[in-house]
């Protein structure tokens, strides 16, 4: 075999480069092509003399959206909230169980919390002290259309936070069509007493 004369002189140069820059047992080592050890970049949260604020990490350009996520067309606030409710209609049937349970574990997860579990406005966290919403059937929610739901579950309304981040469009919907069934349940009259003979037992 014969050997490569140039590898082999690299290779002894490299072993001789080694003992000439070996550190002292104390020092810190030798950082060859200390470039690649602290680039030149600046880190994310370092600040920065030529870039707005004097910060690295600028927010993205306005209208960015996550990868991902659509532009429902529609900004926060009241005003949006009718212009979303007057355009869009729920494309989610009212047929759709799979859709309806989806819609009920949205609600569970993310809206429960405050509005309880049959929308009556006592949820855990407005048990502890958050400003109680109204029961779903009250009559401005009554009378609220789809597409204002749609966008209050994106945009949320006074106390109530936006759950865009949490909550896809389409679960927004599947979530909105939830909350008219909580609404139909709570509008839905009393159960009827029971029929005379069955309460005999409570009588003195
Ligand atoms: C952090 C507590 C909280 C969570 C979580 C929450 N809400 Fe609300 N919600 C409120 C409050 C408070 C209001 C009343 C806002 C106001 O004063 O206009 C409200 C209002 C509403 C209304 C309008 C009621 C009305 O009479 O104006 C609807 C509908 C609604 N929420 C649906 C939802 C849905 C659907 C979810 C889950 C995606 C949800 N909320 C999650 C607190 C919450």
């Amino acid at each position: 075999m014969r050997l490569n004369g140039f590898l082999l002189a690299a290779f002894l140069a490299s072993i001789a480069a080694n003992l000439l820059v070996r550190p002292a047992a104390t020092g810190p080592n030798f950082e060859f092509i200390p470039e690649m050890v602290r680039t030149s970049a600046f880190k994310a949260y370092s600040s920065h003399p030529d870039l707005p604020g004097g910060r690295t990490l600028q927010l993205p350009p306005a209208g960015t959206l996550a990868r991902g996520r659509r532009d429902i067309g529609f900004g926060p606030g009241e005003a949006e909230a009718l212009r979303a409710g007057a355009a869009l209609a729920n494309p989610i049937s009212t047929e759709d169980l799979e859709a309806a349970a989806r819609g009920g574990e949205m609600f569970r997860i993310y809206c429960s919390p405050c509005h309880g579990a049959s929308g009556r406005g006592d949820g855990a966290v407005a048990m502890r002290g958050f400003p109680a919403p109204p029961p779903l059937n009250s009559e401005k929610a009554l009378a609220m259309k789809d597409g204002q739901i749609f966008h209050l579950i994106a945009f949320g309304q006074k106390n109530m936070p936006g759950y865009a981040a949490q909550i896809d469009p389409v679960d927004r919907w599947k979530a909105a069509l939830y909350v008219r069934t909580l609404q139909r349940r709570l509008q839905a009259p009393p159960p009827a007493p029971a029929a005379a003979g069955a309460t005999s037992e409570v009588k003195p």
